[in-house]
């Protein structure tokens, strides 16, 4: 119980610093041209849980970063994260109307500033990282991991795999390659990102990476589930949109069940890779408790 308290004040303390840190760094709405930088807003700021920025300060209470690498650090992933909506959402891609409860960016505005939205937004991210306030390695390998994680071999690459997937029934291992690339590979960016700035040590981060990766598929199947079994006023996007697009997903192809069971396993996985840093690692715990446990 005190624990969960403990976890309640945290996350408060830690989704205001990522709205403040956010509002900070985003160019304002007075910028020229205004009506881009207005739907760069738009996307960024509307609602949103933050985990991957939750993940960043979490991974980053581990050692001793600057304030001023973490903030940068939480903004570029989530803005990164943003832009990867804003396109997973356009006509070309899943075409959705709705996100975070709002018509999404190519709705409220037009599909070319959606376009311009995430390319924009995408570039500020690395301007972001590439100016924060820490040494010069700190940010050289952040940016290096945020690269890797966001382009071919990561989210956009994941993404090529799922809009290709459309209509087909994948094995196991190709769903949990598609998932571990499309979503994964964000959120254990954010825990690397964090690590970074906190300069963990190797072993430190072979035991985040083992927490991410676990904790990145199980985000994902949980996302599948809640597409079947939520409704769109909770999710405050389209539900049922996966099986209205025909997509592969762990609830589609391997039923609600198995998605459920194998999401508990990789969440009690996750949490097995924290033991190395004690009473430290509660809030990384407590955060994969809420990714799995949520829409309960
Ligand atoms: C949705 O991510 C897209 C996936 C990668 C599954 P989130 O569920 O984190 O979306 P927001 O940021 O809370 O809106
Ligand atoms: C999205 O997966 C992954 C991204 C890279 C944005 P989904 O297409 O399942 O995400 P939602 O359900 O639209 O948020
Ligand atoms: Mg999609
Ligand atoms: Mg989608
Ligand atoms: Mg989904």
């Amino acid at each position: 119980m005190t624990s969960s308290f403990q976890f309640q004040e945290w996350l408060n303390a830690h989704s205001a610093r990522t709205e403040l840190a956010l509002d900070a760094m985003l160019d304002s709405n007075q910028t020229t041209p205004n009506r881009l930088h207005e739907a760069m807003r738009y996307a960024a700021q509307g609602g949103g849980k933050r985990i991957r920025p939750l993940l960043v300060y979490a991974a980053g209470s581990l050692g001793d970063p600057t304030a001023e690498a973490l903030d940068a650090a939480a903004v570029a992933i989530e803005c990164i994260h943003a832009y990867s909506l804003v396109h997973d959402d356009l006509p070309c891609m899943d075409d959705d109307d709705l996100r975070r409860g709002r018509p999404t960016v190519h709705k409220a505005y037009d599909e070319a500033t959606a376009l311009l939205v995430g390319d924009a937004l995408q570039t500020r991210a690395f301007e972001i990282l590439a100016n924060a306030p820490c040494e010069v390695d700190v940010r050289l390998t952040m940016i290096s991991a945020l690269a890797a994680a966001a382009g071919s071999r990561g989210m956009a690459g994941g993404q090529a795999i799922d809009l290709d997937s459309i209509g087909k029934k994948l094995d196991l291992i190709a769903l949990q390659k598609m998932h571990a690339m499309k979503t994964g590979a964000l959120l254990s960016c954010a825990v690397e990102l964090g690590g970074i700035a906190a300069h963990l040590d190797p072993a430190q981060m072979t035991c985040l990476k083992k927490y991410s990766q676990a904790l990145g598929l199980a985000f994902q199947i949980v996302d599948d589930v809640l597409d079947v079994t939520a409704d769109s006023q909770t999710l405050g996007k389209t539900a049922g949109k996966d099986v209205a697009n025909d997509k592969p997903t762990y609830a589609t192809l391997m039923g609600l069940d198995y998605a459920q069971n194998q999401a508990k396993q990789l969440q009690s996985e996750a949490i097995v890779s924290l033991e190395i840093f004690g009473s430290k690692g509660q809030a990384l715990k407590d955060l994969a408790l809420l990714v799995v446990n949520r829409g309960k």
